[in-house]
Order: C-alpha cells, then structure tokens, then sequence
C-alpha cells in the first residue's frame, strides 16, 4: 500500500533495497517516475495484499504508512508481514485510529478500517516496543489529508536470537525490503 512511492523513494535514496507494493498500477507507475526523478531505484510489486506471500525473515524493516485495510485482512497481512521480518528487523507503522472520525481530516471513511494502538499490539505480538502511542498531531499531506488528526504511531524491533551479534545492516512490508550496503 505505497501509493505513489513518496516512502520508498526516500528510502531508496538512503541505499536501502527497497520493495514498493500497492495494488495500483498507476500509483506504481508514478513511483518509478518520482524515484527516476530522484536518481533512485525501487523495486515495485503491483498486487493486492489479500494474494501477497512474503518470504519468511526475508526483511530487515516493514513500513506501513497509512495501511487501512478491513481488520480480518489486515490480520492476515500483519501476520505474515511479521514472520517476514528478520530476527533485528523493524516495523514503523502509523495509522488513524478511531478517534479520527472526531476531526473529518482525512483517513477511511468508515471506522472497522481505523486501527486501535492495542491492535498494533496485539498484532504485532514479540515485538520489542521503542515508540507505540496514540497521538493527535496536524498532517499536511495534501488536500484529503490535512488538519489535525488522531493516530497511533509506532516503532518495533523483532529481538534478535543472539543478542550478542550486531544488528543486520537494514531492511522491508507496506511493502519495502531493504538492503544497506
Ligand atoms: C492511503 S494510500 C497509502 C499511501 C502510502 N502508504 C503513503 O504513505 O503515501 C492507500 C493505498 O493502498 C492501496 N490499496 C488499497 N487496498 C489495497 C490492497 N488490498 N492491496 C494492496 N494495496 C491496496 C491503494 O491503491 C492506495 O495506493
């Protein structure tokens, strides 16, 4: 769910290998088009994410930015984006939660696709929490995404199995893999 590439784009710049999914073709389009534009290379991934299969501890970091999606889905995808992560990797996630509905800023117009922080909890069980809060912050994101707003934003770490190894270098799910180099 990475729309137009803004995320991967800008990761990509960082020289993480980075995999874009949506379900777009013409979002995915404008994301090869924006990361052209700024000297990046992206990998895109045009598919729905009720038919996405990710490779078991494949990824060292998952974003999802906005990822809405109806709870019995987004279950699934988390599921699966979470055996994806490899032992070190990170999730950042940020999403409306139920309280948007207050403000009419933007997000999903109906409440069953807005997300609780404990259901990024719940979900995204084993991770280790470095930031995990709702928050209500003003987003300036274009005209449908503008204005004060209430969301949970959250950052995790899968722990590692030896913790006296260092990290994997980087990253990948909304849907990035990423490899530093
Ligand atoms: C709000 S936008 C996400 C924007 C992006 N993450 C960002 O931060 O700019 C939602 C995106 O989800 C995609 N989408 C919706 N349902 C999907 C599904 N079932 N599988 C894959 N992509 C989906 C839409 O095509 C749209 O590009």
């Amino acid at each position: 769910m990475e729309g137009q590439g803004r995320n991967a784009v800008y990761l990509a710049s960082l020289g993480h290998r980075v995999t874009a999914q949506d379900l777009s073709p013409v979002g995915l389009e404008r994301a090869e088009q924006l990361a052209q534009q700024r000297g990046a290379t992206i990998e895109c991934l045009c598919c729905n994410l009720n038919d996405l299969q990710l490779e078991a501890e494949s990824t060292d970091l998952v974003v999802a930015i906005w990822m809405h999606l109806p709870p019995d889905l987004r279950g699934r995808v988390h599921a699966q984006a979470l055996r994806a992560l490899r032992p070190g990797g990170h999730l950042i996630l940020e999403a409306y939660t139920p309280r948007q509905q207050r403000f009419g800023t933007g997000g999903p117009p109906t409440a069953e696709l807005l997300i609780e922080p404990d259901q990024v909890r719940t979900e995204w069980q084993g991770l280790d929490w470095l930031l995990l809060r709702e928050q209500e912050r003003w987003i300036e994101e274009g005209p449908y995404h503008r204005g004060q707003s209430a969301v949970v934003q959250a950052v995790g770490r899968k722990p590692r199995r030896d913790r006296a190894h260092p990290p994997i270098a980087a990253m990948g799910l909304c849907v990035y893999r990423h490899t530093s180099v």
